[in-house]
């Protein structure tokens, strides 16, 4: 594997890692960052738990080489209030209380931040097509969709 140093933005600040280039950039969040927001699920890009928005779209970060991610924005949980539509989520997810034990609501709040990036007042058929590959095992599917129409006003 080849080592090298990369350069993102992460959460609007400018970060550089050395690491192998395949490495996926769940594991330089979490390892060599310290940044256990975004978690680990299936680690096949299955489930959706890994989601981070990469220049405002949702990427599973398990299947995403930092090579790939190298020169690129990078949002993660931590920075999701910073994004408008990321702030308001958060503020309708506190308001619904839509966790249950909350493993995957962190890609649940990036795939919904994406969605509502690209579509401000998104159907319910639009949020279900748009969350579908966000899996959560405690199924607050009914409270995330009701969580976003309201952060979409
Ligand atoms: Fe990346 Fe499941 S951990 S999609």
């Amino acid at each position: 594997m080849s080592q090298g140093k990369f350069a993102l933005t992460i959460n609007r600040k400018p970060v550089s890692v050395t690491a192998d280039a395949d490495k996926p950039l769940l594991w330089v969040l979490r390892e060599e960052l310290k940044m256990p927001g975004t978690k680990f699920g299936c680690g096949q890009g299955l489930c959706g738990a890994c989601t981070v928005l990469l220049d405002g779209q949702a990427v599973r970060s398990c299947q995403t080489p930092v090579s790939a991610a190298a020169g690129h924005k990078v949002t993660t949980i931590e920075g999701a209030s910073a994004v408008p539509q990321g702030a308001k989520l958060v503020e309708m997810w506190r308001e619904i209380d839509v966790p249950q034990c909350g493993y995957c609501q962190a890609g649940q709040i990036l795939s919904a931040t994406a969605l509502l990036l690209a579509n401000p007042k998104p159907s319910d058929e639009e949020i279900d097509a748009g969350m579908n590959g966000n899996l959560c095992r405690c199924a607050t599917y009914l409270r995330i969709r009701r969580a976003i129409r309201k952060a979409a006003g």
